[in-house]
């Protein structure tokens, strides 16, 4: 690692696109740069109106130049949402050295082939992840290089996207200006930054409520083993309040920030606060347990979808880390109280521990940066006013499959 190289990633929502600058400094990443905008052609993560999302990107990635000074032409793309898959795969090749030790070459060849498998024809690869190797039947293997073997066989998963959505995105970041560095999936990023060795070992459920929809991905044994997603989120909420209180989507938006709980226990009889209602010229006056009565019931109705789903994926006695929340719908107050009961399970909310970004919205783009610090290698260059600034970009398989190793040792 290089003191200075910076990272850049760039999460596309459905509420807002935020741009991240990370600088590496040693093992550390500071964050140097954040840029937001409000999203606008996009529904449930999928983008609908490219032009309008192009605005949006280049806006919020200005924001982000400005604050560091310098002009980013490459970026991490972070994907989430209900478009994903995960596809267990299984790969195996002839070990190809003429004296039988397993090097990285073997190792890129296995996982090159665990990629061929029968997808239909609107799935896209995004990534293949091992989750163990077999060094001529003796199973279990973490890192098999400098084993010796005839045959190496890996177990992994095929993280795959919707080729419209995939296709959308990308083509909204380079219209944007941005040349695509490499797509990251958000959960891994997230989880890189949000939970303990421990808890991805035992057993843990990261949901990233989100306004379009809310993620959930099961960490056991160290890696990801599950990924689903709930299709609706924060938007659902907001919209329950414009039809119940009779007002826009900008007003409901704001007075569910200001005013809303999760809980209506939480909420007071004597807090009122004034709405502008559509089709009218007079304001009207509602209390905040009027608001909290609409609030409370789509939380409850998205909090027992989750477990549902969890439940489904066949981790019905719940898992002993419990559940780990992030994303911008956490920050309804009152949402984590409300989710422990639905869960039944110990909950607790994460936070980028950096200036500037304390908000659970922005764990998935700031773990890019670091996930990317960790995972991938290449850097080039950055043009700025100020000293010489070296991106990282470009990944290099078998450097990444060194770093998963690690994170299963
Ligand atoms: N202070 C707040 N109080 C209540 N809700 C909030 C607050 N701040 C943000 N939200 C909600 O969080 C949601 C946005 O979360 P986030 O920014 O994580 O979503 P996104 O990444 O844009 O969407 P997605 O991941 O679904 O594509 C919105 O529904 C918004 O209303
Ligand atoms: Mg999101």
């Amino acid at each position: 690692m290089t003191k200075g190289d910076i990272i850049v990633g760039l999460d596309i929502g459905t509420s807002s696109v935020r741009t991240i600058i990370g600088e590496l400094d040693g093992q550390n990443v500071n964050i140097i740069g954040v840029g937001t905008a409000k999203s606008v052609g996009i529904k449930k993560g999928a983008i609908i109106d490219i032009d309008a999302m192009v605005a949006a990107t280049k806006s919020s990635i200005e924001h982000a130049e400005r604050m560091v000074g310098i002009s980013i032409h490459a970026a991490y793309v972070g994907v989430s949402g209900a478009h994903i898959g995960l596809h267990p795969s299984h790969g195996i090749v002839a070990v190809s050295t003429s004296d039988h030790e397993i090097g990285d070459v073997d190792v890129e060849r296995v996982i090159e082939a665990a990629r061929v498998m029968n997808l239909p024809n609107e799935r896209e690869i995004i990534d293949v992840v091992p989750r163990q190797f077999t060094v001529d039947g003796l199973t279990e293997v973490a890192d098999p290089r400098g084993m010796i073997g005839v045959r190496l066989e890996v177990d992994s998963y095929v993280v795959t996207g919707s080729r419209t959505v995939l296709h959308n995105l990308l083509r909204c970041v380079e219209r944007s200006g941005l040349e695509v560095a490499g797509m990251v999936l958000l959960p891994l990023a997230s989880a890189d930054m949000v939970l303990t060795q421990d808890e991805k070992k035992l057993g843990v459920v990261l949901v990233d409520f989100g306004a379009g929809s809310v993620g959930i991905s099961i960490f056991q044994n160290g890696m990801l083993e599950q990924f689903d997603a709930v299709p609706i989120g924060g938007d659902s909420v907001t919209n329950d309040i414009t039809i119940g209180l009779q007002c826009g989507t900008e007003v409901a938006e704001s007075i569910k920030h200001r005013y809303g709980v999760a809980d209506v226990t939480m909420a007071k009889e004597q807090e009122k606060f004034k709405i502008s209602r559509t089709g009218s010229s007079m304001d009207k006056e509602c209390t905040t347990i009027e608001l909290a009565n609409i609030i409370e019931p789509r939380m409850r109705e998205i909090f027992a979808l989750v477990r549902q789903r969890v439940e489904r994926l066949g981790y019905g006695k719940g898992l002993s880390g419990g559940y780990v929340l992030t994303g911008g719908g956490m920050l309804l107050k009152g949402a984590d109280k409300l989710a422990e009961q639905e869960f039944e399970a110990p909950v607790r909310v994460a936070i980028p521990d950096y200036v500037g970004v304390r908000d659970p919205s922005y764990v998935g783009c700031v773990g890019m940066i670091k996930y990317v610090s960790r995972f991938y290698s290449r850097v080039i260059e950055v043009s700025n006013s100020a000293p010489v600034r070296r991106m990282r970009t470009d990944r290099k398989t078998w450097e990444r499959i060194r770093n998963w190793f690690s994170d299963f040792l």
